[in-house]
């Protein structure tokens, strides 16, 4: 089965890019499941329900999140409601929303779990803890496992994937919107890749415009950032899982513009 996970889908030009592709993508490259982080997708940061609607009508199975998710309150009973969009398991048990979901995909369970780093980030509970603990809950109900590592540090995704190499199948970061070059599978097993970018205008600073950004950095004073506006490229990766030796054999960056 091939899986197809998108990096964080910024603003609605990345929006309009999944709903003008995905389902083509998804047949000409034979994906049975797409996750794709959508934390970014409503202007202003956010997702609300309507844009995840639109996201899962457009072929995406599972949305996963991280520290934006909480920007647009009208968010929060969908998170409750809806187990396919997920927000990082390790905040607090009674925000709103799932840490993980189990779905059936082609006569597989598969979990798929969304935690959050703590470097340069919200100090929020032990992300290893956290997984941990989802891992054990949910023992013998699934045959495949998926994790997205929302972090800003590449040491703390490489070490969270490191340390449940061979317990989760696929394990792969996003949140800092530009793709790393390292996909591999582990010494155990696992697939990874430290992070797969962004769904996002090209000609851009993480889908932003480069102005504002380049004025904060230089000046040090507040700057009010723009989405910006032109082509779109989506990074991507595809994971193969050999659904005969229950294993991912392959895992492969691909961009579509
Ligand atoms: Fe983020």
């Amino acid at each position: 089965m091939n899986i197809l996970c998108i990096g964080d889908i910024v603003g609605p030009a990345g929006v309009d890019f999944v709903r003008g592709n995905l389902w083509k993508i998804r047949k000409e490259c034979s994906v049975g499941l797409v996750v794709a982080n959508g934390e970014n997708a409503d202007p202003g940061n956010g997702i609300t329900a309507q844009t995840a609607r639109e996201l899962f009508s457009s072929g995406v199975d599972v949305i996963t999140s991280g520290n934006h998710v909480w920007q647009k309150s009208s968010v929060y009973d969908f998170l409750d409601d809806c187990r396919e969009i997920l927000r990082p398991c390790n905040y607090p048990e009674d925000n709103p929303g799932h840490g993980y979901v189990i779905m059936r995909v082609q006569g597989l369970d598969v979990l798929v779990i969304n935690v959050q780093g703590l470097v340069f980030m919200e100090p929020i509970g032990c992300p290893f803890t956290a997984v941990e603990r989802i891992l054990s809950e949910c023992a013998g109900k699934y045959e495949l496992s998926i994790m997205d590592i929302h972090a800003e540090a590449t040491s703390e995704k490489i070490a969270l994937a490191r340390h449940f190499d061979g317990k989760i199948n696929i394990i792969y970061g996003t949140h800092t919107h530009v793709p790393t070059a390292d996909e591999k599978i582990l010494p155990n097993g696992s697939a990874f890749i430290t992070d797969i970018g962004m769904c996002g205008v090209t000609d851009s600073a993480l889908g932003v415009k480069v102005g504002p950004v380049i004025n904060k950095l230089r000046r040090k004073m507040p700057q009010r950032f723009e989405l910006a506006e032109g082509d779109v490229t989506m990074n991507s990766a595809v994971f193969v899982y050999n659904t005969q030796k229950l294993c991912v054999e392959l895992v492969k960056r691909v961009n579509f513009s």
